[in-house]
């Protein structure tokens, strides 16, 4: 009778850590990786569009109807965050980085919109200081997932 240890320790038997990325990468569904990639592609865009509202009404006559676009944008954004962070909770097994990486960036989105209130509805226009910078890091993080999904679309 052959010994199991023996078989384990003998480096044929031992996994290497490439073989335990691949198994895991593997264990991703294509489909579920597909909708992430998509409801993350969709996030970014919808945060790309905040900044160019937000271009139509700083510092320009008019500005309360891009206000209002601004704030139903937001909305959307954490609707479609929420989405992505769904998806990347099924896509646990195959990688841990792109389920804390959507559960972050959905927090950063909602932390977000709950500035913006404060400072349009509260007058708190110092929180601008952390309104756009905090968008910049929501922007980096959302671009930081595509690269992550675009690796486990090629396994
Ligand atoms: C994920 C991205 C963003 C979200 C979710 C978001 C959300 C919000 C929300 C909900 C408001 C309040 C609107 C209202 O109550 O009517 C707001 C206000 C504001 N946002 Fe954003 N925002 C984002 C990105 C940006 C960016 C990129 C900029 C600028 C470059 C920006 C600049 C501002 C400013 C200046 C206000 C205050 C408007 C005022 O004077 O009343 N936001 N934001």
């Amino acid at each position: 009778m052959v010994d199991c240890a023996v078989i384990l320790r003998h480096p044929i038997a031992t996994p290497t850590h490439e073989t335990i990325v691949r198994e895991y990468t593997m264990s991703a569904s294509p489909g579920t990786v597909r909708i992430f990639s998509i409801l993350n592609g969709l996030t970014l865009l919808g945060v790309l569009l905040q900044a160019v509202w937000a271009g139509e009404f700083i510092g320009r006559p008019g500005r309360q109807n891009w206000v209002t676009v601004h704030e139903i944008g937001a909305f959307v954004v954490v609707v479609l965050a929420l989405a992505t962070a769904a998806a990347a909770v099924a896509l646990r097994r195959a990688s841990s980085a792109v389920t804390l990486g959507a559960l972050g960036l959905f927090v950063l989105i909602v932390v977000q919109t709950g500035l913006g209130e404060a400072i349009t509805k509260g007058d708190a226009n110092e929180l601008i200081t952390a309104h756009v910078p905090i968008a910049v890091l929501i922007f980096g993080l959302g671009v930081y997932l595509s690269g992550v999904g675009a690796r486990l679309r090629r396994g």
